[in-house]
């Protein structure tokens, strides 16, 4: 039987978890919080929908109590503040990178074999951070936010196109940021036919710039950052691995010199299975996607130089 550990009950954590129980992606899962009862409360919450929903997973909320996370195959870290609106992704990383430190060390006490997907922002940095300090081979540890930012770029090409969003394929890769995430609009199909032989250029432009900033758009509208695709993103990834569909999932993965690059956690496309990432798909990119890769890295890097100088490694 497998178990998944989501930590943070936010919306994104909380939402995740009822993704996996509807799905009965895991036999059990545990929603872990600071907050006394709140994991508790949204856990029995969700519990009480299992006779509407037609589920049977099991089903646990504590407080702080990592001894019932023990022996985990996968957990999910969304810990940390979210963005509100006019902030970007960046800003957090003050706040979040202790809360994630803190976080992986106490998983590792009790879970020393599980695969740890990381959702908390700056997710890019988070993830590297989380890397830096468990000490994990790269294959298990990762970050979600490709496979978000590529359904919401599914989702733009298929309302300009009305059409439904599963007959349309498209990935988002480099960083999860407002200006480094790249929509590979020239790779983006309908059915497998370009989309440039449906939209022209120019709404082609106005989709990539909506995907980019698809995040910020929902935080404006919300008063805070989204949840329903972020928490479902994670719940897609965490099914890939516990069922080892190897599905090519657009995440947010080591490079040990793929793309050019090293000793860096940026989005590209991987193999997701039993493993964590098994393998990393290098794509053949055009001069304009290798240009906005390198620029990606680059701002990914002077994020991650950040957790130099706040002495976060
Ligand atoms: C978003 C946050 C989760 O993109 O980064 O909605």
């Amino acid at each position: 039987m497998s178990k998944v550990t989501v930590v943070g009950a936010g919306n994104v954590g909380a939402t995740c978890v009822n993704a996996l129980a509807i799905r009965e992606i895991a036999g059990e899962v545990v929603l872990l919080d600071i907050k006394e009862g709140l994991a508790e409360g949204k856990v029995l919450d969700m519990y009480q929908t299992a006779t509407l929903m037609e589920f049977d997973t099991n089903l646990v909320g504590v407080t702080n109590d990592y001894e019932k996370t023990a022996n985990s195959d996968v957990v999910v870290i969304t810990s940390g503040m979210p963005r509100k609106p006019g902030m970007t992704r960046e800003e957090l990383i003050g706040v979040n990178a202790g809360i994630v430190k803190g976080v992986v060390s106490n998983i590792l006490k009790y879970s020393p074999n599980a695969i740890l997907l990381i959702i908390s922002n700056p997710m890019d940095t988070m993830t590297y951070l989380a890397h830096k300090v468990s000490g994990l081979p790269a294959n298990r540890v990762f970050g979600m936010g490709g496979a978000l930012d590529s359904s919401r770029f599914r989702g733009y090409l298929a309302k300009a196109l009305n059409a439904t969003p599963n007959d349309v394929e498209g990935m988002v890769i480099g960083g999860h940021g407002d200006t480094t995430m790249i929509p590979l609009i020239d790779k983006a199909s309908y059915k497998g036919v370009p989309v440039s032989q449906f939209l022209s250029q120019e709404k082609l432009n106005e989709i990539s710039a909506a995907t980019m900033v698809g995040g910020a758009t929902l935080t404006k509208m919300l008063g805070t950052s989204a949840w329903y695709a972020p928490g479902a993103a994670a719940a897609r990834i965490v099914e890939s691995i516990i069922n080892d569909e190897k599905k090519m999932i657009p995440s947010c993965v080591c490079l040990n010199g793929e793309y050019g690059q090293k000793d860096i956690y940026i989005g590209a496309p991987a193999i997701i299975g039993r493993n964590g990432v098994e393998r990393i798909v290098e794509i053949e990119l055009n001069e304009a996607e290798k240009a906005a890769f390198e620029k990606s890295a680059e701002a990914v890097r002077k994020t991650n130089n950040v957790l130099h100088e706040i002495g976060a490694l």
